[in-house]
Parts: structure tokens; C-alpha cells; sequence
């Protein structure tokens, strides 16, 4: 079944995170969803087909001027609607309800009442814990409404017209503060909209090979092959969709971890892949000489990532498409008003527009959880399948100040030992990110009786869900000393460690 026919969900997006969140929980109930902005025109929504449609939440006040507001046609269109928070409000406003500043805000864990338990509601008790965060309640439900919950201080915590299919409420059912969210989710879907839940991701994988092949025709494609898993999920697609039509670019840029190169060129040279695996490392190094800004580091080493990976493609001669691993996240963030602004990153593997290749994305629709299940699916090695997010620019901005290959020695090495023990500790899926940042510290030590000066290596560990924020983790005590100890027994130039305790904000992840 092509994507054209899927049974879809729109989530129209009133900012915030909600509406990914969202997202997210539809596919889980193997019905696809898409984000559209709230103020999509009303043909588009209607051209697209969707068997319901949901109202996110947003940090917006719904009767003050300027608010989000879609076009009230969507609650005409006979499809079912959801509204949820912000969206609650918004469709009781739009129907003629009484919409007004909650007499006390509520936020977190509360108990709903529910008076009907019909609709979304079907086979709820009569006290549901749900999660809240509001300011502004539904006073009075529009005509047709019947109120299905109320709390002890909210008079509509939700409500339904069963003839119209359209529901409203007030918490989060997206969140796993709302026990039964999933459950509501899986009604509205399954018995309000009548989805059937054909969306998974081996057909994704079907449809998309087959999309790539029509696309390719007998053209040449070629993609930057760094071994993360968006990369190597994409280019994996297209390797099974036009084989040997697609050429992979490896360029080892010198500051990757450990037995990295070898690991990411032996992977798919074992799947076939025609791969170039281009060794640059005393090139970036020398680019590198004498730099400590962390900023022209990151210049530096993409623009010379661009120039090495161009000369490559020179080489091919003609070639039609490039493969990149956009990630849904990635297309709502350029693609939505509403979304909020995410720092952009250099990233190296962002590649010149003027190469005047067509782009193909095949995971442009897909959460990186469901591009980690869909590596899976296609056999991908654990090790890249899980691999902890690396940023382009590599180890060069975990040494602060300049990067030299003595440094890049010691990192490396230190930066082994840590995922090895994460790893040997169970906790390595867990954690978003651990690795070994060397400062541009050195400090006394004994050694034996043997005074040192040598350098400090901090260790980091976060966890995180998109990068966008994290925490530090609480890694148990023997790990860390487990660490500290094979760092220092092993690693030459190393005389001390220690571990950074800040989540972000404040800090960031990386270092530089
Ligand atoms: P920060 O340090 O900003 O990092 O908290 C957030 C996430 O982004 C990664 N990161 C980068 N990725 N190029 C990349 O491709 C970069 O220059 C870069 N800087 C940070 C970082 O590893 C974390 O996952």
C-alpha cells in the first residue's frame, strides 16, 4: 500500500512539544500521523484524507487576540476530532462553549471524575488519575456536548458529541502521567475514527524500496556513510531498493572513537555496499593545527568534510541523487510555524546545495525510534542500530583547546573504557550519551612514589530524549570507580578523573 493511502491522522500542531508526542502515540497504535501546522488551509486538510484528526496542546491562551486558531471548517468536515488541552479549549471556543481562566491552575497528577464513561471514555472508572497543566478551563461545553469527566476544580475535563464525533480533553492523554491515555488514544483511533492499524514498519520498508527504485530509475545515487544509525538506515533502504547504483562515501575525518573506521567499513562492505572508504585523517588534522575556538572547529571541519567528500564524487563522474538521513523531527522543526526554534548545529554530513543532486530522504517521516525498530528490521548490527548519537565534528570538541594526535590518543582510549563499562553495567540503551571529554587540564598526582603532572579526563553521562535537554545520570558508584580506575591504571597521561554533575540547562552536552 503506497503511503498516498494510509489510513492517516493529522495532528495539527498549536505549538509547544506536544503535537510530536502525539504523533508518536498514534504510530505506536500502528495508525500513521502526520504534523501539520494549525493553520493549514482547509483544502490541504481536506485533500489529504484524514480518518480523524487531533488538536495538540500549545502554550497559547485561547481567547486572547493573536491565539492559534485553525479553520473552524475542520470541525465541519464529518471527520471525528480530538482536542486535547489547548485544543480542548480552542473547539469549545470555536463551537460557542464558555471558555475562561481556570479559578486555580492546575498542574501535575489529578484525579478525574468521569460522569459518562462513553466514547474515548469507554471503560474508564469512575476516578482516573490524568496528567493536567492549565490555566484556562472549559466552563460550559458547546451545544451538542455532553461533559464525559469533570475534576474537582475543572467543571469539563472532558467532553463529547457523539453525533458530531467530536471530543475534547482537558489532560494529557499522551503522557504516561495518564494511565489510561493509551487506552483513550486506541479508542478515539480504532472505534470513533474507524482506523484498522495497518501502519508498521516492515511495510514502511517495503513501500519505501519500492518508492526509492521508481524514484532512481537507472540513475546514480551516493550518500555520506558516517555510521549513525539515521545514515546507515537510510542508505541501507536504498542499497536494498538500486544495489550497486548507490555508491557510499566513508570519509574518516580522524576524530571518531575507538575502531570506529574499521567497524562502520567492514559493516557494510560485508552487505555489499560499494563503499569508498576515503582515510583523511592528517588532513583535518593539519586544518586543525594551532585551532582552539570551538566554533572554527566545527567551520573548519565541515567545510573540509564538504571538499573531501566533493573530490569523491567528482571522481564518480555522473551522478543524480544524494541520500540523506533526515529524520521526521529534522522536517517539523524547518517545516512548522509553530515548533519552536531548535539551534542548528553544523552539522558535518550537511551537504552543498550547489552539488545540484535531488535528494532522496526515505526517513523523512519516521521518529528515531522508529528508525531504530526499522534497522532492526533490516538487520543492522546492534552496535550501529544503538549507537549513542556522535556529533559530526567528532572528538575534535571533546578536547577543549588544540586538537593534536596525542590527544586524540589519550581521548580515544579513555572514551573506550567508558562505553565499556556502561555497557558491561547493562546500562549503555539506557543512557543517551556517555563519553570522555578531555579538558585542557593537567594536575599533580602520585603515582607509585613517582610524582605526575598529567592530564584530567571528566567523564559525561546524560539522558535525554531529542538532545533538546538532559540530565546527568546517576551512574552507581562502582561504575564510576570502575572507570576512574581502568582510566588511570591504562591510559597513559592520565592522572585524574572526574565527572560532570550538570544537566542542561544550564550546561550542554558536549563540551565545546
Ligand atoms: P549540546 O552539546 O548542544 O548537544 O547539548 C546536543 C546534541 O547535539 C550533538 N552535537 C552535535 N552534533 N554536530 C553534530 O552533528 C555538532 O557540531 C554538534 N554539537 C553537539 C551532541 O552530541 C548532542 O547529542
Amino acid at each position: 500500500m503506497a503511503l498516498e493511502d494510509q489510513e492517516r491522522i493529522i495532528i495539527l500542531d498549536f505549538g509547544g512539544q506536544y503535537a510530536q508526542l502525539i504523533a508518536r502515540r498514534v504510530r505506536e497504535q500502528k495508525v500513521y500521523a502526520e504534523i501539520l501546522p494549525f493553520d493549514t488551509p482547509l483544502a490541504e486538510i481536506k485533500a489529504r484524507q484524514p480518518r480523524g484528526i487531533i488538536f495538540s496542546g500549545g502554550p497559547a491562551t485561547v481567547f486572547v487576540p493573536g491565539a492559534p486558531k485553525c479553520d473552524p471548517g475542520v470541525l465541519a468536515l464529518g471527520v471525528p476530532v480530538l482536542g486535547i488541552c489547548y485544543g480542548h479549549q480552542l473547539m469549545a471556543y470555536l463551537l460557542g462553549g464558555k471558555v475562561g481562566p481556570a479559578e486555580r491552575r492546575e498542574y501535575g497528577r489529578t484525579i478525574v471524575t468521569v460522569d459518562e464513561p462513553r466514547g474515548i471514555l469507554q471503560d474508564w472508572e469512575r476516578q482516573e488519575q490524568c496528567w493536567m497543566s492549565h490555566g484556562v478551563e472549559v466552563d460550559e461545553p458547546p451545544a451538542g456536548f455532553t461533559v464525559l469527566a469533570h475534576t474537582a476544580t475543572t467543571p469539563v475535563a472532558a467532553m463529547g458529541d457523539f453525533t458530531r464525533n467530536l471530543y475534547g480533553v482537558q489532560f494529557h492523554p499522551e503522557v504516561v502521567h495518564t494511565p489510561k491515555g493509551e487506552l483513550l488514544i486506541r479508542r478515539f483511533l480504532y472505534d470513533i475514527c474507524g482506523c484498522t492499524g495497518k501502519w508498521d514498519l516492515g511495510s514502511f520498508a517495503e513501500e519505501a524500496i519500492a518508492a526509492i527504485k521508481e524514484q532512481v530509475g537507472n540513475g546514480q545515487v551516493i550518500c555520506a556513510l558516517s555510521g549513525g544509525v539515521d545514515s546507515s538506515v537510510a542508505a541501507t533502504l536504498v542499497h536494498w531498493a538500486v544495489g550497486d547504483q548507490l555508491t557510499s562515501i566513508f570519509v574518516d575525518h580522524g576524530l571518531l572513537r575507538q575502531g570506529e573506521a574499521e567497524q562502520v567499513v567492514t559493516t557494510f562492505r560485508k552487505r555489499g555496499f560499494k563503499l569508498i572508504h576515503v582515510d583523511a585523517r592528517e588532513r583535518f588534522l593539519k586544518r586543525l593545527a594551532g585551532v582552539v575556538d570551538p566554533e572554527k572547529k566545527r567551520k573548519i571541519i565541515g567545510e573540509e568534510f564538504i571538499r573531501v567528500f566533493e573530490e569523491e564524487a567528482r571522481r564518480l563522474g555522473r551522478v543524480d541523487f544524494l541520500v540523506q538521513g533526515t529524520v521526521y523531527p529534522d522536517v517539523i522543526e524547518s517545516g512548522t510555524a509553530t515548533a519552536a526554534t531548535i539551534k542548528s548545529h553544523h552539522n558535518v554530513g550537511g551537504l552543498p546545495e550547489k552539488m545540484n543532486l535531488k535528494l532522496i530522504e526515505p526517513l523523512r517521516l519516521l521518529f528515531k525510534d522508529e528508525v531504530r525498530r526499522l534497522g532492526e528490521e533490516l538487520g543492522l548490527p546492534e552496535e550501529i542500530v544503538w549507537r549513542h548519537p556522535f556529533p559530526g565534528p567528532g572528538l575534535a570538541i571533546r578536547i577543549l583547546g588544540e586538537v593534536t594526535a596525542e590527544k586524540l590518543a589519550i581521548l580515544r582510549q579513555a572514551d573506550a573504557i567508558v562505553t565499556e563499562e556502561v555497557r558491561a553495567a547493562g546500562l549503555y540503551r539506557k543512557v543517551w550519551q556517555a563519553f570522555a571529554v578531555l579538558p585542557d587540564i593537567k594536575s599533580v598526582g602520585v603515582m607509585g612514589d613517582e610524582r605526575t603532572y598529567a592530564y584530567t579526563v571528566a567523564v559525561r553521562a546524560v539522558e535525554s530524549t531529542d538532545g533538546m535537554t538532559a540530565d546527568w545520570v546517576r551512574l552507581p558508584y562502582e561504575v564510576l570507580e570502575k572507570i576512574a580506575a581502568r582510566i588511570v591504571g591504562e591510559v597513559p597521561h592520565v592522572n585524574r578523573v572526574v565527572y560532570d554533575i550538570t544537566s542542561k540547562p544550564p550546561a550542554t552536552i558536549e563540551w565545546e
